[in-house]
């Protein structure tokens, strides 16, 4: 069985969001989500307009979502890809170079970012 990984804070859940997990998906048998915690994201300086317990409620009823776990620190990455025994962490190329220190345990695969849709450009627009 394949495992991927991915991680994010999937804030106003978006057709980008969807397309990054459909596709990450299609890499295996098995897709993890580590989900940013809300206290992660304010330790970045980052406030989401979802709660982490409401963000995950929106990645589990993804289909192509097997599992959400949190993602508290920068640092617990290689952890969760010895702990998980991931085959695949993949990202959005918005990250491109930024993962390669994962190579060493694990394949890793930057994929091309949906254009024209992001959380923050809901935001810009819902301010309007
Ligand atoms: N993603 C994507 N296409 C988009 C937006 C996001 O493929 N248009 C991917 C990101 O590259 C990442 C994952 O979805 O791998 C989660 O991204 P996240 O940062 O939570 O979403 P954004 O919409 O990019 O949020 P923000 O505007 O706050 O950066």
């Amino acid at each position: 069985m394949k495992v991927v990984l991915t991680y994010g804070t999937f804030d106003l859940f978006h057709y980008g969001h969807l397309l990054l997990l459909e596709r990450a998906k299609l890499f295996g048998d098995k897709l993890i989500v580590g989900l940013s915690t809300d206290e992660f994201n304010s330790g970045k300086g980052k406030k989401s307009f979802h709660s982490f317990e409401q963000r995950r409620k929106n990645l589990e009823a993804i289909r192509f979502v097997d599992l959400v776990i949190p993602e508290n620190t920068w640092e617990q990455k290689i952890q969760d890809v010895l702990s998980h025994n991931v085959d695949i962490f993949i990202m959005g190329d918005d990250w491109e170079g930024k993962f390669d220190f994962l190579k060493e345990f694990c394949e890793v695969m930057y994929l091309p970012r949906t254009p024209d849709i992001s959380s923050s450009l809901i935001k810009t627009l819902e301010n309007k």
